[in-house]
């Protein structure tokens, strides 16, 4: 079978992808100390350029000091850090037109900072670590969006080709969307416009400052999986709003650590029988697709068949597909489907990539356990 649409060009905003797979944003814990990009990140990312991969999205990157999850967290948010990035963007864009969108996050009341308050829009403790988050003023509301779109323009300084924000998982701006996490009475609070704003604001602050010449797509929640939280009705209307308030792309994604659905153990792809048990997000965004004009719609989730990714793609489910679990395993798969081995991603949704991740670097344990056993 021929991938047509798989490998073939399309643009999200202006700016023009070589083929429709993404490398949806993976945290690997490879920065330096304090958040600088360096050796490892370059290598990490040079071998996922070289593997073919259309538009890479980096890890979450903090846009403020309080944003990180620790000192090895990549960071973006004053000249010291830039020098890293420039270099990050020059090596992927020397591989064959490969494209480059930084993801920003605050981690919001899931964080641990030792130095900073967790901040949200509502004083809801995070039962992982029992944390009361700070409430945000109005005022403090509108200084975030500022850092958010402050980022977004050092980001188009270094380079970048677009921005991703990240409104999923259970993090800061996900915090505002939620009706779980948000009962504010100011205007980032009440319906699901108000809970929004936050987002459109971002958005029409870059887009003020640059145009169109920074596409800004987003990793949006469809739902939280968790009572009182979004559902996937409002989930739809939520991404409505966001797709008409102009932005790029939207990667529909889910849970967090409160409900781990956004990484779905699915079995092998071998034995899955229903295209939608395997690609968990598609009953989403098929839903999300019809209404979205000028808005790219990323897949992620599960993904790992490019047979079945070529399906997607046609039948006009989605405009692009996006992995993550996948690529840590075969950072070379889009090369190796595009070279006629079509067989499914070796990556077995395990999990594993994630445990590691709590300790330092990020890889696959599979992998490494059937290297060492000769397999
Ligand atoms: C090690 C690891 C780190 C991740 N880091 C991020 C991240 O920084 N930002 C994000 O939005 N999602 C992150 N994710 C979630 C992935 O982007 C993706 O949504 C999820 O793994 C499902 O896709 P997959 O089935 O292709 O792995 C991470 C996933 C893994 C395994």
């Amino acid at each position: 079978m021929e991938l047509k649409t798989l490998f073939s060009p399309k643009k999200i905003g202006n700016v023009q992808i070589k083929n429709r797979i993404v490398r949806s944003a993976t945290f690997m814990f490879l920065a330096e100390k304090y958040g600088y990009v360096g050796e490892r990140l370059f290598k990490m990312y040079e071998e996922l350029a070289r593997g073919g991969t259309g538009l890479i999205i980096t890890g979450a990157a903090a846009m403020d000091p309080s944003a990180a999850g620790g000192p090895y967290q990549v960071c973006l948010y004053d000249d010291s850090h830039m020098a890293g990035h420039k270099k990050v963007v020059k090596l992927i864009h020397e591989y064959d037109d490969a494209k480059i969108a930084i993801q920003f996050n605050h981690l919001g009341r899931l964080g641990y900072h030792p130095k900073y308050p967790n901040y949200a829009p509502s004083p809801i403790p995070y039962k992982g670590t029992g944390i009361t988050p700070k409430e945000l003023t109005t005022e403090e509301v509108r200084e975030f969006i500022k850092k958010f779109i402050d980022a977004g323009l050092i980001a188009y300084e270094c380079g970048y080709d677009m921005v991703q924000l990240h409104a999923a998982h259970g993090y800061f701006l996900n915090s505002f969307i939620s009706p779980y996490t948000n009962f504010r009475s100011d205007e980032f609070g009440g319906s699901n416009q108000g809970r929004t704003k936050i987002l459109a604001d971002i958005y029409d602050g870059i887009r003020d400052e640059l145009g169109n010449q920074l596409p800004i797509i987003i990793k949006l929640q469809s739902q939280d999986f968790i009572p009182n939280g979004i559902t996937e009705e409002e989930g739809i209307e939520i991404a409505k709003i966001i797709s008409n308030a102009g932005f790029d792309g939207i990667e529909p994604s889910g849970g967090g650590r409160e409900s781990i659905e956004f990484m779905k153990n699915t079995l092998p792809s071998k034995i899955i029988k229903k295209l939608e048990e395997e690609n968990y997000f598609l009953p989403f965004a098929k839903k999300m697709k019809p209404f979205m004009r000028d808005c790219a719609l990323i897949l992620v989730g599960g993904i790992r068949n490019p047979i079945t990714a070529e399906k997607i793609l046609q039948e006009g489910d989605a405009d692009f597909i996006s992995l993550s679990r996948p690529l840590i395993y075969e950072p070379e798969l889009p090369n190796r489907w595009i070279d006629g081995d079509l067989s499914p991603a070796k990556c077995i949704s395990c999990n594993s990539c994630l445990e590691v991740m709590q300790e330092g670097p990020v890889y696959c344990v599979t992998k490494r356990n059937l290297e060492k056993r000769n397999i």
